[in-house]
């Protein structure tokens, strides 16, 4: 085999008249003026190389003879193109290679899709043939940022004395969270292991064992509802240390999110981080993950409102609900149809309506102007507007007109098209609630996880007001996606028992599912805390694309499944004898 001398990106104008060897794939194959032109790719990028019947009329036709994606070796002199041709969208685009030998290493057989336009074929085909998507420019590109970020997370960690240390894949079963994939034991029948949610509990016991600083990028499983930004299957930064408050986990992992964006994408990120409390993010954005890329913040109007005589208003205000709004800049240019767009959007996300005004030179214009108008004085006061401005406004329970207003600002983002792609803006949340009341188990569970500490002086709510008690938690949240989280962590028995009583563990059930955790915890237990990023989706916002399998090489579909192998699969019937399962349907 003719074994390449060079990349298929790396000639230029310097190359003049060297003799190299290419190996690659044909991406594009063109026959004209009696020669024939193949751009070949690989890795590295593309070069032209021209078969010329001077140099071998039978050569030229073993060359015309090539389809796309055939893997050749080909020998040739670098020279620099006609005038009038080169191509500057090309890193190679100065020069071409005169072949004199073309080696054919294996043929292609015709694509289900062209790997140079992937608006060909749909998803599904492109899972199918991942290794074929996989060799598109865009995932060539999204894996070289993935890799990139990987190294320079591993680089600050180390630089930073952390320790890389794994953990088990095969763990107890610990649901508290979202559900386990549970995996079988063949050598004790009738037995289960779990895939680690997240290494939660193993890196707590490596605190315990005083490795004092550790991180691992890592797989984690949960077996729950998936979405444009959920795997089966994703990888966590996941970070602990010993002897830290809130403050070091925060400060830690913004140097290492500085160091990363910096090295991989070349945008410096502020410094510090703002930061906000859970109950500011939820009343001036409706979300615990605010998208800090634009304004548009809520205010609630309740005062104003009840100036007027709108009768929605007014019950609300009756009912002890909250009336709100927000300012959309430029949003009076929004027709008709787009308002009823946002309104039953509105209604979908569980509110009655939404009102609105545009602001105009003649004032206050179109939705309920007229009800609005006695109080025009305030309503300027407190948004601000300006002339051509949207203000739309909700009106119901506290814990629907904040949400209802944060998703519509998000929505009507999209609709005027004006989210700064090339911005990022990270920004922490804390001081979450450390309980939420479960309906559906008719107890409370952990906001975060139940190994996260309450705030010292939020402990006396725990008895008889539980709900009342903060975390100390810490979401890191950019441009509106949760990139992480963590919390410093109960790290004595008392304090976890405390919690597990809290959550209605029993003892004995918190002995059986959390003994080893327990018992460890009374063995000298360092003060300790951490964070988990979701590696998947930083490399999503470094990479700007909007799904997560864009930044996975062999990803699952919404439904869990990899079109590709076609797993989950049937298995052998002696398979499900040796581990003593009969599958009933
Ligand atoms: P948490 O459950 O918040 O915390 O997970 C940390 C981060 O992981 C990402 N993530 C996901 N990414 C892709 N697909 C999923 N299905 C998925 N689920 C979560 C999110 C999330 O912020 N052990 C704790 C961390 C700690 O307390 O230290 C934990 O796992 O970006
Ligand atoms: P997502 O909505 O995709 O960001 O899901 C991540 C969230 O699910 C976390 O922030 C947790 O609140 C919750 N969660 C799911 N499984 C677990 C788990 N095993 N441990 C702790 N929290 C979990």
């Amino acid at each position: 085999m003719l074994k390449r001398t060079v990349t298929c990106g790396e000639l230029r104008r310097e190359n003049l008249r060297q003799t190299v060897v290419l190996n690659g794939w044909v991406n594009r194959k063109r026959d004209h003026g009696g020669l024939s032109f193949i751009d070949l790719r690989d890795r590295y990028g593309l070069t032209q190389v021209v078969f010329d019947p001077e140099v071998g009329e039978k050569l030229l036709n073993k060359a015309k003879k090539l389809g796309a994606e055939d893997v050749v070796a080909v020998k040739g002199v670098v020279r620099i193109r006609p005038q009038a041709s080169p191509n500057r969208e090309m890193s190679t685009g100065e020069i071409e290679v005169l072949a004199q030998e073309l080696e054919i290493l294996n043929k292609s057989k015709p694509l289900p899709f062209l790997i140079t336009d992937r608006s060909t074929g749909l998803e599904d085909l492109r899972l199918k043939y991942r290794y074929l998507d996989l060799r598109t420019k865009d995932l060539q590109r999204t894996i070289a940022i993935r890799h990139s970020a990987a190294q320079s997370v591993r680089k600050y960690y180390t630089e930073n004395n952390f320790y890389e240390v794994e953990t088990p894949f095969l763990m107890k079963s610990t649901p508290e969270g979202a559900r386990d994939y549970l995996v079988p034991s063949r050598i004790n029948k009738g037995k289960f292991y779990a895939l680690p949610q997240s290494p939660q509990t193993y890196k707590q016991l490596l605190m315990i064992s005083g490795f004092d600083k550790y991180f691992q990028i890592v797989k984690c499983f949960r077996d729950e509802d998936l979405r444009a930004d959920r795997q089966p299957e994703f990888t966590q930064i996941d970070v602990e240390i010993s002897f830290v408050e809130e403050e070091d986990v925060l400060k830690s992992t913004e140097s290492m999110l500085r160091q990363v964006f910096k090295e991989v994408i070349g945008i410096e990120l502020v410094n510090p981080f703002p930061r906000m409390t859970y109950e500011n993010a939820f009343k001036l954005y409706g979300t615990d993950k605010p998208d800090l890329r634009f304004g548009m913040k809520i205010h609630k109007i309740n005062k104003i409102a009840d100036k007027t005589d709108f009768k929605v208003f007014k019950s609300v205000i009756n009912n002890d609900g909250i009336i709100a709004g927000i300012c959309v800049p430029g949003g009076a240019k929004l027709s008709r149809k787009g308002i009823d767009e946002l309104t039953e959007k509105a209604r979908i996300l569980g509110t009655k309506g939404l009102v609105f005004t545009k602001i105009t030179e003649n004032g206050l214009e179109g939705g309920i102007a007229k009800f609005l108008c006695s109080a025009i004085k305030e309503i300027n006061q407190e948004f601000k507007a300006n002339i051509g401005d949207l203000l739309l406004f909700v009106a119901d329970q506290k814990n629907i007109t904040y949400p209802v207003l944060g998703n519509l600002r998000l929505e009507v983002r999209k609709k005027l098209d004006s989210i700064p792609t090339d911005s990022f803006k990270p920004v922490w949340v804390t001081h979450f609630p450390l309980l939420e009341w479960s309906e559906e188990e008719q107890r409370y569970v952990a906001t975060h996880h139940p190994f996260t500490s309450s705030v010292p002086e939020d402990m006396k709510f725990l008895d008889k007001e539980p709900e009342k008690a903060h975390s100390r938690s810490y979401d890191i949240v950019i441009n509106g996606q949760e990139i992480g989280g963590g919390s410093i962590r109960n790290h004595t028995v008392e304090m976890q028992e405390k919690m597990f009583e809290v959550l209605k563990i029993s003892k004995q059930e918190s002995r059986k599912k959390f003994g080893f955790l327990l018992d460890a915890l009374s063995y000298g237990a360092p003060p300790h805390g951490g964070i988990a990023l979701g590696f998947d989706r930083l490399v999503m916002i470094l990479a700007g694309v909007g799904n997560i399998r864009e930044v996975i090489a062999f990803p699952k579909t919404t439904s869990a499944s990899s079109l590709m192998d076609g797993c989950p699969t049937d298995v052998d019937k002696q398979q499900l004898k040796e581990l003593g399962i009969t599958i009933k349907y």
